[in-house]
């Protein structure tokens, strides 16, 4: 495992090639001929263990105005994950830097932000991948940035080219934006004779012929991602980014459900959050393979409002129960997921 960051690791830094193009308005790019530098980021292993401080000086350091302040207030709303912020955090110092380099008339060499997102479900690989996608856009190095999420079913065929056609055809899609490829090893599954391997080879084809295009990020489960690469020599050297995305503490999951419910003007009991994290343990065991974290978290939350919605109507059938009473949610409408 960790074919990449130990190699990286090795050396104290984890090498990242820029080249960007840049713009005062995000726009830039069209107007100038590119520049490109040639940047050295701290490896993944550094990046955590500094992750707080680093990201601490990487907020003062940007402007408390302009493009970035929308992508870097909602990084911040995202609890824990202090690894991936610290990283786009750099990811972003390094774009500026590399701003200020081309304004300077600096050289610079091809970039390279093909990423690998490790995590188990509900961890906030694609939440992230998606900012990131705004966030390049807004730099200049992309032109749409939106998002474009794929799993093996869409890009493997039924017949000899079809993987192929499919491939590129949801690579052209991706032009401008991020291709983000879920459950990335499912390609590696059925070895040299099936077409997910013709999958991987027209993806690392796309990513020769429509360099700086866009930005492929592969992710999945560590264990099974780890694998993959492992099993795919060639692979690694071509994502220099890996980040990693840990399961949330019963603290942090709880700290998740008071955000997602004050996001839509909700609040809970603190007897409510008790049974919450009651709920959380207690799902944690029965599926310790499953456990889909925020997911997990967001789906009770759903069904709490639901629950609400029913037991408000009974309570008061004839007129509005109230502002508070609308806000509320309480113990009894947290209830178990069905399993069918
Ligand atoms: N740190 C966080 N803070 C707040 N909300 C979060 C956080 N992480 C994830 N979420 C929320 O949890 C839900 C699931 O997140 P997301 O879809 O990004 O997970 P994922 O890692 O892509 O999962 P999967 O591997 O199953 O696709 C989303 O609604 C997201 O907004
Ligand atoms: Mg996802």
């Amino acid at each position: 495992m960790k074919q990449a960051s130990a190699d990286f690791s090795s050396c104290g830094v984890m090498a990242l090639n820029i080249g960007a193009r840049y713009s005062d308005s995000g726009n830039r790019a069209q107007s100038r001929p590119s520049r490109q530098i040639n940047v050295v980021l701290r490896s993944n292993d550094g990046v955590g263990a500094s992750a707080a401080a680093s990201s601490d000086a990487m907020a003062r350091s940007i402007p408390a105005s302009g493009p970035w302040l929308e992508w870097q207030r909602e990084l911040d709303k995202m609890t824990g994950l202090d690894n991936v912020k610290a990283l786009v955090y750099e990811i972003y110092a390094l774009l500026q830097i590399a701003h200020f380099r081309s304004d300077a008339g600096l050289s610079s060499q091809a970039h390279v932000y093909h990423m690998i997102f490790k995590g188990n479900p509900g961890t906030g690989k694609t939440t992230v991948a998606r900012l990131l996608a705004r966030l390049f856009q807004g730099m200049g190095l992309l032109t749409k940035g939106h998002l474009v999420e794929v799993e093996r079913a869409d890009l493997v065929g039924e017949y000899i080219g079809h993987t192929a056609q499919k491939t590129r055809d949801l690579v052209k899609k991706a032009l401008g934006g991020v291709l983000f490829v879920d459950e990335a090893y499912s390609l590696a599954r059925g070895g040299e004779k099936d077409f997910g391997k013709e999958a991987i080879d027209t993806l690392v084809k796309a990513m020769e012929d429509y360099k700086n295009q866009f930005v492929l990020i592969l992710a999945g489960y560590t264990m099974e991602i780890d694998f993959f690469l492992m099993t795919n020599p060639g692979l690694p050297s071509r994502f220099p980014i890996q980040m990693e995305f840990p399961d949330y503490t019963p603290d942090q999951l709880i700290q998740i459900a008071e955000g997602m419910a004050k996001d839509r003007e909700y609040i809970w009991l603190p007897q409510s959050l008790q049974r919450i994290r009651q709920l959380i343990l207690q799902e944690r065991e029965d599926s310790p393979f499953h456990f889909s974290n925020a997911r997990f978290v967001r789906n009770m939350l759903e069904r709490a409002i639901r629950n609400q919605a029913v037991r408000l109507l009974m309570q008061y059938p004839e007129a509005s129960p109230g502002r508070q009473e609308l806000m509320t949610l309480k113990p009894e409408d947290l209830t178990e997921e069905k399993r069918v």
